[in-house]
C-alpha cells in the first residue's frame, strides 16, 4: 500500500460555471477534509479567475477511489462534470525527519487523536519542556503529520534511551509507517552511541525490531514486567542494574 498524491486543475469557460463552482466549493472542501482518508486538500486559485489548482493527499489508492465515487455522486460532482479537469495521481511515501520548530502543536494534536486521550501528548510536551526529548521523529506527507516517535534518556548503567510514545494516524496504519519510525529511531540511537533502548509495549509488535522482554529481565524499573522490553544495540552483554525513566514519565497515570 502507498499514499496517494494528487495534483491537477479545474477550468471553467464561462462566468456562470465559475459562479456555480464558487457556490459549491466551500461544502466540497468541508466534505473532502472530513474524509478520514483525505490527508490534506488544497483547492486554490491563481491569477486566472476561471481556473483552480488542486493538490491533495490520500491514505491509499483504494481510499482515494472511494472518495472519488462519493464526490462524483454529489452535487459538486454533477455540477463540475463537464468542466475541464486535469488530474495526475502518483504514489508517495512519507518523509521521516526530526521534529522541527513548527511541529509541536500539530504533533500534540496527532498524538492525542492517535491515542484517543491526552496522556501521551502531555508526556511528549513534558519531555520537550524538560529538555529530555533526545530524539523526536515525525512522519510527514507534505503538510500532513502521519506519525511520531519519541525517545528520552534514561538513568542506566550504560547510555540508554526509552522509546515512548509511538503513534501513527489511524487512517494510514498497517502500511509500514510505524515500522519506519522505529527503524529510523534505532539507527539514530546507534549513531549517537546509545547502548540499549527500552520500551513498554506489546512484544508482538516490538519483537519484530529485536526488542525482547527476556533481555529486559533483571533490571530494576517501575515498568518491569512482561511488556517491558530491551533492545541491545551493542555486540556485548550489558550489565544489569537500576533504570529510571525521565521525570516526565512520573506524571503518567499508573
Ligand atoms: C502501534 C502503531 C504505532 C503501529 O503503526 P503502523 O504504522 O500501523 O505499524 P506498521 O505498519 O509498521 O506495522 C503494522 C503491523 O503491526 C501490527 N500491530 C500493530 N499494532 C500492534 C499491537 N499493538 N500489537 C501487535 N501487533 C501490532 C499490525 O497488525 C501489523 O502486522 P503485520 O505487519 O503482520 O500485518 C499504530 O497502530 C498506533 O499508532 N496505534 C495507537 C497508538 C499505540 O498503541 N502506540 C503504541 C504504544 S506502545
Amino acid at each position: 500500500m502507498a499514499l496517494v498524491y494528487l495534483q491537477g486543475s479545474l477550468t471553467c469557460t464561462t462566468p456562470e460555471e465559475r459562479r456555480a463552482v464558487l457556490a459549491l466549493l466551500p461544502l466540497h472542501l468541508r466534505h473532502s477534509l472530513r474524509d478520514p482518508a483525505c490527508l490534506f486538500f488544497d483547492f486554490k486559485q491563481g491569477d486566472d479567475p476561471l481556473r483552480w489548482q488542486l493538490e491533495a493527499g490520500f491514505a491509499s489508492a483504494a481510499a482515494h477511489a472511494a472518495y472519488e465515487r462519493r464526490a462524483a455522486a454529489s452535487e459538486w460532482g454533477r455540477t463540475t462534470l463537464r468542466l475541464r479537469r486535469r488530474e495526475e495521481m502518483t504514489e508517495a511515501a512519507p518523509e521521516i525527519r526530526p521534529e522541527m520548530a513548527e511541529d509541536p502543536r500539530a504533533l500534540s494534536l496527532l498524538i492525542r487523536a492517535a491515542f484517543g486521550g491526552p496522556e501521551e501528548a502531555d508526556l511528549v510536551e513534558g519531555l520537550r519542556a524538560a529538555g529530555d526529548l533526545a530524539l523526536s521523529l515525525t512522519a510527514r506527507f507534505k503538510r500532513a503529520y502521519l506519525g511520531h516517535i519519541g525517545f528520552s534518556p534514561m538513568a542506566a548503567p550504560f547510555p540508554a534511551w526509552a522509546l515512548a510514545p509511538l503513534c501513527v494516524r489511524a487512517s494510514v496504519r498497517n502500511q509500514g509507517i510505524g515500522g519506519a519510525l522505529v527503524q529510523a529511531g534505532i539507527a539514530e540511537a546507534r549513531a549517537r552511541g546509545i547502548a540499549a533502548l527500552f520500551v513498554l509495549g506489546d512484544p508482538d509488535y516490538y519483537g519484530r525490531f529485536g526488542f525482547s522482554p527476556v533481555a529486559a529481565q533483571g533490571y530494576d524499573s517501575p515498568y518491569a514486567g512482561p511488556y517491558f522490553q530491551m533492545l541491545n544495540l551493542t555486540d556485548a552483554a550489558l550489565p544489569k542494574g537500576a533504570l529510571r525513566h525521565a521525570p516526565a514519565f512520573d506524571s503518567l497515570p499508573g
